[in-house]
């Protein structure tokens, strides 16, 4: 069976190069030539888990299409119709929603990994700036898919959201009515965001995927060493030239890591698509399952809990001068901050794994700070003295990234070992 079965992919594959040569090269220069460091470990796994959830929410995506309405009027009522009446629609419509959530999961810990191992550092600038774009875009695609269903919290965070645009001095009103189409949201935002969720932000996702993957493979993955295996030594039982450190990412990472890592993911998520798919009002929140009514607003508008953490940064700080403008510039710099780490950082090391405890310090502080900030974004924000721990969160998070060159200059650094060391 193994015999005939290698026999056949080989006739395939003999058969696709007599008729396209040009395809071998790409897939040995990216799959199995594409030499890895041999010691990734668990934060490796996140990346490909976001490669296919996001090839989940474009399948169930498709399938959600083809049954809902794009139209204030009919679309709270397509998504109960999907939920009771078409068959298998509970279930595609909770893949999808838990996907996204899943989705951020992922891509946060791929970006904290990322932080952690100095993957942003020369010569991967470029891999983390094409990141953020994605994670901008991302971010997006999320907000409009979740207008969508019309229920009251997508009216109402439509509602806030895109009139934080108001608060731009000038051009803010008039921006606001462009982006909805109406003075408040409606049949005209939900036609846009439809047509901007299910087709132009998708295809710019997989654009910015294969330029982020594009990028990556010009310069070859870091590892949490954080040593370049490029520079080490040559050559081993794969290829005299290879990297020595390196293996093939096809077969040994596809099939021996990564397919592990999505077995493991699925079953944890088909928990939550089957027994919590609400996630206790995190994932869907409580008061979307009520169709949108402009005369009634929601006890509190809150945002799903990926954006929370910038939400509590909106809320938390002042109106200086009666201008209600530094809680959004606040907001948009706490992402803008972001594309900035690869030049922030001044470290002569990659890894934290051979950083002080200096680096140690900031890098808890920031992710207890971005966490806890998170928290309070999602609480219904009348607490005073929250708000007083909210700004002084807020302005940890700055700190971090304000005094990276500082702190990553002043930080004791371990020495780095020449070649990649395997840690269990
Ligand atoms: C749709 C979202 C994303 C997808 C599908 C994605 C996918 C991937 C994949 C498959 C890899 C290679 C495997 C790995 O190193 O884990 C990778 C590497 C990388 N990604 Fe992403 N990524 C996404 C978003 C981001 C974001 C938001 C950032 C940061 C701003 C980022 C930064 C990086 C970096 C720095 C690497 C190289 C890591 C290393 O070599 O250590 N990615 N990404």
């Amino acid at each position: 069976m193994a015999n005939f079965l290698a026999r056949t992919s080989k006739n395939m594959m003999d058969w696709v190069n007599a008729r396209a040569p040009a395809m071998m090269p790409v897939y040995r220069k990216h799959m199995s030539e594409y030499y890895a460091p041999k010691n990734f470990n668990v934060w490796y796994y996140f990346g490909s888990l976001a490669l296919v959830i996001l090839v989940n929410q474009i399948l169930t995506g498709i399938f959600l299409t083809m049954h809902f309405k794009p139209s204030a009027a009919e679309a709270f009522s397509s998504v109960e119709y999907i939920m009771r009446d078409v068959e298998w629609g509970w279930l595609i419509r909770y893949m999808h929603s838990t996907g996204a959530s899943l989705f951020f999961i992922c891509v946060y810990l791929h970006m904290f990994r990322g932080l952690m191992y100095g993957s942003y550092q020369k010569p991967r600038e470029l891999v983390w700036l094409i990141g953020m774009v994605l994670y901008l875009v991302l971010m997006a695609e999320a907000f409009m898919g979740y207008v969508l269903p019309w229920g009251q919290m997508s009216f109402w965070g439509a509602k806030v959201i895109i009139s934080l645009f108001g608060a731009i001095p000038v051009i803010g009103n008039g921006l606001t009515e462009w982006i909805m189409g109406d003075y408040l949201p409606g049949d005209a935002t939900l036609n846009r965001f439809f047509a901007l969720h299910v087709i132009a932000l998708p295809l710019v996702l997989l654009l910015l995927v294969v330029l982020h993957l594009g990028a990556l493979h010009e310069v070859g993955s870091n590892n949490p060493d954080g040593v370049d295996i490029k520079k080490g030594p040559k050559g081993n039982r794969w290829s005299t030239t290879a990297p020595a450190d390196g293996i093939p990412f096809h077969p040994y990472y596809t099939v021996g890591k990564d397919l592990f890592g999505v077995a493991f993911f699925l079953i944890l998520a088909a928990f939550i698509i089957f027994f919590a798919p609400t996630f206790g009002g995190w994932f869907l929140e409580h008061d979307n399952f009520t169709e949108a009514n402009r005369l009634v607003t929601p006890e509190h508008i809150k945002p799903v809990w990926y954006f929370t953490p910038y939400y509590a940064m909106l809320r938390v700080i002042p109106s200086f001068f009666a201008i209600k403008l530094w809680g959004v510039l606040v907001m948009f710099a706490a992402i803008a901050v972001l594309f900035l780490v690869p030049w922030l950082d001044k470290s002569p090391v990659k890894s934290y794994r051979y950083r002080g405890l200096l680096s140690w310090a900031m890098l808890i502080m920031f992710a207890i700070s971005f966490v806890w900030l998170g928290k309070i974004g999602a609480g219904p924000g009348t607490d005073p003295v929250e708000t007083i721990i909210g700004r002084v969160l807020t302005f940890l998070y700055f700190v971090f990234f304000i005094t990276m060159p500082i702190w990553t200059k002043l930080d004791r650094t371990k020495p780095v070992p020449e070649r990649v060391t395997m840690h269990d």
